[in-house]
């Protein structure tokens, strides 16, 4: 792809941006969120038409009319939400549009459960082809995904953030994938946040920056740290002190009295004994393995799920939420983890999205105070840095990183007492993960007590003033700012104690 721009609206999103992939080459596409990154692979498979430059593939001239077109020539997609057919079988979904027939019409079931059966073998995979794909895991989905793609006699499979949803075994699972993919010579782009995955499988990166490509080097030829700098534009000095910064600023000096305290919680089948508390200004993480139960309690203190047994204390009052709606009223918030569940609102604009819930508070016998809603709408774009044309942009045209942020404003412009955070940097690159981790120990010194569920235990452990580790629904271990590490909280995660 040479020279490639395209704008939105009068709005660059690309600039004489470039990308070139070899055959059998596993390629990462790294940029911040909005470098155009997503758009650049839109524009590869037919799904945006671009405005300029020139695009070659095997060799010759390249334009994709539609995505299914680009994979029936060879170039296939795999997105991060999975968009394949649940409740039909595995087999089903690798064929999908294209089933084998026995003539008369008949589906010929038995090559096609075969022939899918045969193909995720090639990855390791042996499911039940018959089952329904709803049963498997994100990861054994995200590898029928793949599955169906290769079917196409992919030369080329794109990946766009493959993985933010996975966990460390699914990971490792689709990283052997990608390696596979090369061993059969076919090429990979892969899109992804997380620096160590990317040095682990790929050859080369293409670094982008504002919709242009401004850095092409060989993975070993280039380190973290300078990979970073180029992302963000900056020198190196500077993005060793922001690390630095953010870490400091995480002493916790306004921590105040008892915010909250749960006792004793049971939820589902899978919370049996959790117990944590939070002080007024205090960031507390929430560390465990997938499946500790994490969420379940998160959820529990919410009043999202109903808890089968415990105690809730919130600021100073014994905490009898029926459900989210007191939660909220007594002064929480939620940001859970899964932005496209929790209610982005694709077709209205990010100051809607983004005022959503404080609606009530803006409004006056039912009329929108508008210039108020303008007012808190600018303060939080500029404050965290979402990029986007202006308030009445689509949210469903931000990149994924800034409708994450958007959401997280939806918080807190209520000015909420306690933050509950579900993997609050989840596709969010490295530039506004610092910034939204200053920015909420900021907040938490002007007094807002914040749980933090985090799958990186780097950002828990330089984070959080306290975090409680919770292993299969009980809580385990408890470490203060001082006697945190990596290490300390890993063994109690994985061993529930701390020695
Ligand atoms: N359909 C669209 N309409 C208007 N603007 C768009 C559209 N698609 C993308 N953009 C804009 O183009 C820019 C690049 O977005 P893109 O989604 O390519 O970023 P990205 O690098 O994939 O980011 P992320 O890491 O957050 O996924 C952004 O400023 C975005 O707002
Ligand atoms: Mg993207």
């Amino acid at each position: 792809m040479q020279k490639i721009s395209k704008s939105f609206g009068g709005v660059p999103a690309l600039i004489e941006a470039s990308l070139e992939v070899m055959p059998a080459e596993i390629m990462a596409l790294v940029g911040q969120n909005g470098a155009g990154k997503s758009t650049m692979i839109k524009i590869l498979n037919g799904a945006y038409v671009r405005d300029e430059g020139s695009i070659s593939f095997n060799g010759t001239p390249w334009t994709a009319a539609s995505p299914q077109q680009a994979q029936r020539a060879g170039i296939s997609t795999i997105f991060q939400e999975i968009n394949l057919i649940g409740y039909r079988s595995v087999a089903e979904n690798i064929f999908l549009g294209r089933e084998p027939k026995r003539g008369f019409g008949l589906l010929d079931w038995a090559k096609m459960n075969a022939e899918s059966a045969a193909l995720l073998k090639r990855f390791d995979v042996k499911v039940d082809v018959r089952e329904p794909l709803e049963r498997f895991s994100t990861a054994i989905q995200q590898m029928v995904a793949i599955a169906r793609a290769v079917s196409f006699d992919a030369r080329l499979v794109i990946m766009d953030e493959p993985t933010s949803s996975l966990d460390e075994a699914e990971v490792a699972v689709l990283l052997r994938t990608i390696r596979q993919l090369k061993a059969e010579g076919v090429a990979v782009i892969f899109v992804s946040h997380k620096l160590d995955e990317l040095y682990e499988v790929c050859d080369r990166v293409t670094i982008m920056r504002d919709g242009r490509t401004v850095q092409v080097s060989a993975m070993k030829d280039i380190s973290k740290l300078h990979l970073v700098a180029a992302m963000l534009g900056r020198d190196l000095a500077e993005v060793k002190k922001r690390g630095a910064t953010a870490f400091e600023e995480s002493s916790g000096a306004n921590i105040g009295g008892e915010l909250l305290q749960a006792r004793n919680i049971a939820v589902g089948h899978r919370v049996h004994d959790a117990s944590l508390d939070i002080r007024k200004g205090e960031i507390v993480g929430l560390a465990g393995l997938l499946g500790s139960g994490r969420t379940e309690t998160a959820r529990a203190i919410f009043a999202a799920d109903a808890k089968t047994s415990g105690d809730i204390t919130f600021n100073g009052q014994p905490a009898a939420f029926k459900g989210p709606a007191d939660a909220i009223k007594a002064g929480m918030g939620y940001c859970s983890e899964d932005r496209k569940a929790q209610g982005i609102v694709p077709g209205m604009s990010v100051a809607e999205n983004l005022t959503l819930a404080l609606m009530p508070a803006l409004t006056r016998s039912g009329m929108l105070d508008e210039a108020k809603q303008r007012e808190v709408v600018d303060r939080f774009i500029k404050e965290i840095g979402i990029k986007c044309a202006g308030p009445d942009q689509k949210i469903r045209e931000l990149s994924g990183g800034n409708q994450q942020k958007v959401l997280l404003a939806r918080w807190l412009c209520m000015n909420p007492k306690l933050l509950i955070l579900d993997e609050p940097t989840r596709g969010i690159d490295v530039g506004a993960k610092a910034e939204i981790q200053m920015l909420i120990r900021r907040l938490a010194s002007n007094g807002l007590g914040v749980l933090m569920i985090s799958s990186e235990l780097e950002e828990i452990v330089e984070g959080a003033d306290r975090v409680f580790v919770l292993r299969e629904g009980k809580t385990v271990a408890e470490f203060d700012h001082q006697n945190m590490t990596e290490s300390k909280v890993m063994h109690a995660m994985a061993h529930g104690h701390d020695t």
